[in-house]
């Protein structure tokens, strides 16, 4: 897919500009290739050129340089075997270079490890007791060092490139939540891109996300590896309009839901009868990451949705999401007592288990409902599809 767009949706200038980067990125569909609102762009990446050299030259290559794999007798060959490859190649578009170091891999190293002084310090993290196993927890998993890490911390450690890449898992595609609906152009589509990037956990630089980066770093006319990805079935638009919605998308999280109200804008103007919306959207602060602020102000001020915005680091007290949901429960439930469907995207570690717990409270105070009640209830509108997620694991 040919990129078209890529803009930077933070503001990075003024008195108080954000220090993160989100990008919203247009991708030229192919012709074979279509979408329907929350659906997801699945991304191949590509490792970042800079960790590939550093890679390479640990191991004595140049990117440049060429090898040629081989595949033991009855082994399935997942990397490209027989003919001559680059290891540049290799390296870039074919291996995870920054997963965190597992126990298996650090016992790999410690047994390509000749030196007296280095080999006891690797199989101090190997081993069922105790001890090696907190001490992995807490210098290996919990500060996310990989094998590379491992290979720089420890260059007495001789493990031959070929073993490297066999121990390292195949470069997974990324998701990113479709931001953008067919109705506005059916042949481009938009993903709304958190860059992650900060202070390495290692202790050793900046760690840089692999595709964030790698997206945003593609430029207008640049092809990316994707494909369209269909959703679950629930995270859809209902097709009757006049069904309530109740959209919650902080951050990212709200990537989805510009697609939706442009499809509700859409079938306004073809002259349906929208029933009414909802969206709680949250940022840090509305000058540094009110994301697609002045198109989703002028979307609410046509009426496709009512917007609500929680500031966690904005002038006033730090509000999250849940808390204006919370704050709007004397309209939040009349629409789900008439079979709102409530939708919630972003990070699903924390925010949306808080969400989840701030609709069980209204339910028990609008109710009567005891916790068990409540639980019960929240897990019925999930299996009736009425509670429906988008969610990922953040930073
Ligand atoms: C269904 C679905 C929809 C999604 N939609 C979107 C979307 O719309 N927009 C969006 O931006 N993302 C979305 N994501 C997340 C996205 O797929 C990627 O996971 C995200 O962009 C990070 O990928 P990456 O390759 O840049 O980072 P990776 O290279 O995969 O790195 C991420 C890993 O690095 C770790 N890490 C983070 N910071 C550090 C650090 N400082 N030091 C060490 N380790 C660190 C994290 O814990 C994480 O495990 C979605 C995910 C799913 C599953
Ligand atoms: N988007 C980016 O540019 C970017 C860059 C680097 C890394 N990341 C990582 O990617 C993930 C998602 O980033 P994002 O941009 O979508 O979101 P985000 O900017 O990290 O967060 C969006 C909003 O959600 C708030 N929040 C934090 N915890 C919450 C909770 N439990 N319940 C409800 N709201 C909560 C945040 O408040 P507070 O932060 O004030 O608590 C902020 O106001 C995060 O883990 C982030 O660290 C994103």
């Amino acid at each position: 897919m040919k990129v078209v767009v890529n803009d930077e949706l933070r503001n990075k200038s003024g008195s108080n500009p954000s220090e993160r980067s989100t990008r919203h990125i247009e991708v030229q569909l192919p012709s074979n290739i279509t979408y329907r609102v929350g659906d997801h762009l699945s991304v191949v990446p590509r490792n970042d050129p800079t960790l590939v050299d550093s890679v390479a030259r640990r191991f004595g290559f140049l990117p440049a340089d060429q090898i040629r794999l081989q595949v033991a007798e009855g082994r399935r060959a997942q990397l490209p075997v027989g003919d001559a490859v680059s290891v540049g190649r290799l390296l870039s578009e074919f291996v995870e270079l920054q997963q965190v170091a597992t126990r298996k891999q650090i016992q790999i190293l410690a047994e390509h490890t000749r030196c007296p002084m280095t080999k006891p310090k690797l199989l101090a993290f190997v081993g069922e007791e105790p001890e090696p196993l907190e001490r992995y927890r807490t210098e290996i998993l919990a500060r996310r060092k990989s094998v590379f890490d491992l290979l720089l911390e420890y260059p007495a450690c001789e493990l031959p490139f070929h073993v490297y890449l066999e121990m390292l898992s195949l470069l997974a595609p990324r998701y990113y939540s479709i931001s953008s609906s067919p109705s506005v152009d059916p042949v481009r589509c938009s993903i709304t891109v958190g860059v992650v990037e900060g202070p390495a956990g290692s202790g050793r630089g900046t760690y840089k996300g692999i595709c964030s980066n790698y997206l945003a770093n593609r430029r207008a006319g640049d092809a990316v590896y994707a494909t369209v990805r269909e959703t679950k079935a629930g995270f859809r638009l209902p097709d009757d309009p006049s069904v309530p919605i109740i959209m919650i998308g902080p951050g990212t999280g709200l990537a989805p839901f510009r697609g939706f109200i442009q499809e509700r804008a859409a079938r306004k103007a073809k002259g349906a009868a929208l029933g009414p919306a909802m969206l709680f959207f949250g940022c840090r602060h509305p000058d540094q990451d009110f994301l697609y602020a002045d198109e989703l102000k002028a979307l609410a001020a046509s009426g496709v949705t009512e917007l609500f915005t929680a500031f966690s680091r904005g002038d006033g007290p730090k509000t999250y999401v849940q808390h204006i949901l919370a704050a709007q429960k004397d309209k939040v439930w009349p629409l789900i007592e008439q079979g709102a469907i409530v939708y919630v995207c972003g990070d699903g570690s924390k925010m949306e288990p808080d969400v989840k717990a701030a609709l069980v409270a209204i339910h028990r105070e609008k109710t009567g409902s005891d916790a068990v009640a409540g639980a019960r209830w929240i897990e019925d509108l999930g299996a009736n599809n009425r509670y429906v997620l988008d969610v990922w694991a953040g930073g």
